[in-house]
């Protein structure tokens, strides 16, 4: 198929776009690079067609959609920082629901019907179900998880009204990189915990803060369901090559395996051989104390299988990659 990729410099952009490819799909990136980088895209691609353009530009993604005679979307280009959303959310509603509304214009006016986008264990808020499935009802408590519930709403109109097939997936903790270390994560700032750990291990940070150690876990602090960002890859390829027009599929993705934040730190350490030094800090405002995915409907909708998703993994890739590219993609 011919798919445009929207955040296709992007983390899990990028890392979908070389599974596109290897998959013999042809892929059209579409990036303002406010956040991605053209290095990723370029990397991931093996030199492929970026346009570097923003969603809110309707005539651009629909000249886009046209000229490279697209057949279905992938769509990550969205903001994604709980932290930023709260102060900000102005940027998310901007940036997230109406980038997706005028993506979801162009579409419509180009008739491609085929969509898979990026949704977010944030949409469940803090869930009483554990681990989360996807009947648990949508109660996002900060404007970033808000911003990626109205973006599936909007969706599940446009399926009612005009057809659209869509395939909207949750993710859990996105983490670690690729295996021959060509692509990761680069941040900046980098807030998430896998990459700031292993920021401490290269000595660009003294220490690691562990936001509260007092929650109602195994060993007091928080649980996450870390997915392998080549798992979250693979995802999408099978998603877009099952998804007809007119079809809706909401689905999570995590491993539903629950990785404690003192966990994450002791087995760093180990990885890296690095001591590594932590302190216990208050607790970050907004983190729910555990998420962890059901990923049933992903194995039977999807035939998808976490295969990288085990905590050493993650935590290799990610620590080849760190040590490769101190820097991320700056050179
Ligand atoms: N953490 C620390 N110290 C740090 C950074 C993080 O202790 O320096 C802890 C956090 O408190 C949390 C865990 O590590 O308990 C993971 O934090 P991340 O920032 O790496 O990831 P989040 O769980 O906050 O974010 C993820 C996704 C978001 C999603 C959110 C929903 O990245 O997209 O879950 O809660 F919105």
């Amino acid at each position: 198929m011919n798919i445009l990729v929207t955040g296709a410099a992007g983390y899990i952009g990028s890392h979908t776009c070389r599974q596109l490819i290897e998959s013999g799909h042809q892929v059209t990136g579409y990036d303002n690079l406010s956040r991605g980088h053209q290095e990723a895209f370029d990397r991931a691609s093996a030199g492929g067609k970026l346009v570097i353009g923003d969603l809110a530009n309707t005539p651009l993604l629909v000249r886009s959609l046209r000229e490279n005679e697209i057949q279905a979307v992938v769509h990550f280009a969205a903001f994604g920082l709980v932290g930023e959303s709260v102060e900000h959310p102005e940027l998310y509603r901007q940036n997230n629901v109406e980038g997706s509304r005028s993506l979801l214009q162009a579409m419509l006016e180009a008739n491609v019907k085929r969509l898979v986008v990026s949704s977010t264990t944030a949409i469940y808020g803090e869930p009483s179900q554990m681990p989360i499935s996807e009947d648990n009802p949508a109660a996002p408590i900060n404007p970033y998880g808000q911003s990626k519930w109205e973006v599936e709403q909007m969706l599940v109109n446009a399926q009612e009204q005009h057809g659209l097939g869509f395939t909207a997936l949750r993710y859990f903790n996105a983490a670690g990189a690729s295996l021959d270390g060509l692509l990761g994560e680069d941040h900046e700032p980098e807030t998430h915990l896998i990459p700031i750990v292993l920021q401490v291990a290269l000595g660009q940070r003294d220490r690691i803060s562990i936001f509260g150690d007092d929650y109602s876990t195994p060993d007091g602090t928080c649980v996450r369901d870390y997915v392998h960002v080549l798992d979250l890859a693979s995802a999408h390829v099978r998603a877009l090559e099952r998804l007809q027009p007119g079809e809706l599929l909401q689905v999570n993705l995590g491993s539903g395996i629950g990785t404690s934040v003192q966990e994450i730190v002791e087995q760093a350490r180990r990885v890296t051989g690095h001591p590594i030094p932590a302190d216990i800090v208050p607790r970050r405002p907004g983190d729910p104390p555990c998420l962890i995915a059901n990923n049933q409907l992903a194995k039977s909708e999807l035939g998808w299988q976490p295969v990288h998703s085990d905590i050493t993994t993650i935590l290799s890739t990610a620590w080849d990659w760190h040590h490769r590219h101190p820097r991320g993609y700056t050179p």
